[in-house]
């Protein structure tokens, strides 16, 4: 049994991703589908390149599809239980890279349904007010606001509902409990949940009256909702999503994932300077004991946790990393300043980002999708056909 749990509504322990890829039946990201998409895209996003996103559903199919003139929107999310942290923003951040590169829309979904449901204490009206003070961040990252579409479920719920019938009609109750490891016990929200997850995935179809290529950056833990999707919605004569998986940023203590429940261990985008350089003073390291021992033996990037920040964040350029790896294991670059080096790379990232989140709150309706009956009541022909 492997010692580490990956659901959608769980992940602990030190994740096995190669084992992953096994377990949910993705596909490695190698070299060769790199180099395809690199003839569209010209640069690698480093990633890519160095394995941050890791696996993918259909992503070459959907490369092929937009060379030969059928382009795709991306869709992701976020369910809205608490701030957000570094972690949170791997999938979105890659979301607006691809936004760029390809001119595409993003469609980006706040699940408070989801999380009111899954978690015991929190009310819906918290999550409702995460939602939004969560999409200050996606905001900020500067997403095109004539491309991109946000929207709460509950606020959404007409077109979402309408939709999601369509696709809960075609899933048991037993491939939920299958699937998502659900039981007697769960409440009936929960069960019912997966297919408001799916219907941002068709959604474009159903408004644009056609079939429109879906393309979904997310985490791995994610991949178990649009493994249904993929089932469902050819049924109801729509393209499978295609999935592009990033793994976890890892918290700033040993192993795991960054996680909003354990504070101390997780930087958050409203962490002030002094903050974010406590936690990272805080870190594990693979450095030595003492600064004697670490100039005699050198450190181990390969366990610690700032090294993986740099490497999967902060340090993108591949030369500068390099460096930072080789003189480290030299024994040359101690702890305390690869640390000082990460915090004033965190801390210029997040003093921009704080600053676009208080400007998003002025632009905050140029990317809300709101319920609308133009959206509601569209019904077009493959909708008539679905029962
Ligand atoms: N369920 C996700 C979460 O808890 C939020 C989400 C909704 C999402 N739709 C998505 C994430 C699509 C990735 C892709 O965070």
């Amino acid at each position: 049994m492997p010692d580490f749990i990956v659901t959608p509504w769980e992940v602990s322990g030190e994740v096995d991703y190669d084992l992953l890829i096994k377990e949910f039946g993705i596909e490695p990201i190698d070299e060769k589908l790199l180099f395809y998409f690199k003839e569209i895209t010209n640069e690698i996003h480093p990633f890519l390149r160095r394995k941050v996103f890791f696996a993918h559903r259909d992503f070459q199919w959907i490369i092929e599809e937009y060379k030969k003139g059928n382009p795709f929107y991306l869709y992701t999310g976020r369910g809205p239980s608490g701030n957000v942290h570094l972690g949170h923003l791997l999938p979105w951040i890659f979301s607006k890279w691809l936004q760029e590169k390809f001119n595409v829309e993003l469609w980006f979904q706040l699940t408070d349904d989801e999380k009111f449901l899954f978690n015991q204490s929190i009310s819906l009206e918290e999550t409702h007010k995460y939602a939004y003070d969560n999409a200050l961040d996606v905001i900020a990252l500067g997403f095109n606001p004539k491309k991109t579409y946000i929207f709460s479920d509950i606020d959404l719920a007409g077109t979402l509902y309408r939709n999601a019938l369509k696709i809960a009609k075609k899933i048991t109750f037993s491939t939920v409990k299958a699937t998502f490891g659900l039981d007697n016990s769960s409440n009936i929200g929960q069960i019912f949940y997966t297919s408001i997850q799916t219907v941002p995935a068709m959604l474009k179809s159903m408004i644009e009256g056609k079939n429109v290529p879906c393309l979904i950056p997310l985490a791995v833990d994610q991949d178990p909702h649009f493994r249904l999707s993929r089932d469902v919605l050819p049924k109801l004569g729509f393209y499978k999503p295609a999935l592009i998986e990033c793994v976890f940023l890892p918290n700033l203590q040993q192993g795991g994932k960054m996680s909003a429940s354990v504070e101390d261990t997780a930087i958050f985008t409203k962490d002030k300077p002094d903050t974010v350089k406590k936690k990272v003073n805080n870190a594990f390291t693979g450095g030595q004991a003492n600064a004697k021992l670490q100039r005699e033996l050198g450190g181990n990037p390969s366990v610690c946790s700032v090294y993986k920040y740099h490497f999967m964040l902060f340090t993108l350029d591949d030369n500068e990393l390099r460096s930072i790896q080789s003189k480290c294991i030299g024994g040359e670059l101690l702890c305390g300043e690869c640390k000082k080096d990460l915090i004033q790379k965190i801390n210029k990232f997040l003093n921009e980002h704080q600053k676009q989140r208080e400007k998003a709150k002025d632009i905050f309706e140029d990317y809300l999708l709101k319920e609308k009956v133009d959206l509601k009541y569209l019904i077009n022909e493959k909708n008539k056909e679905t029962h």
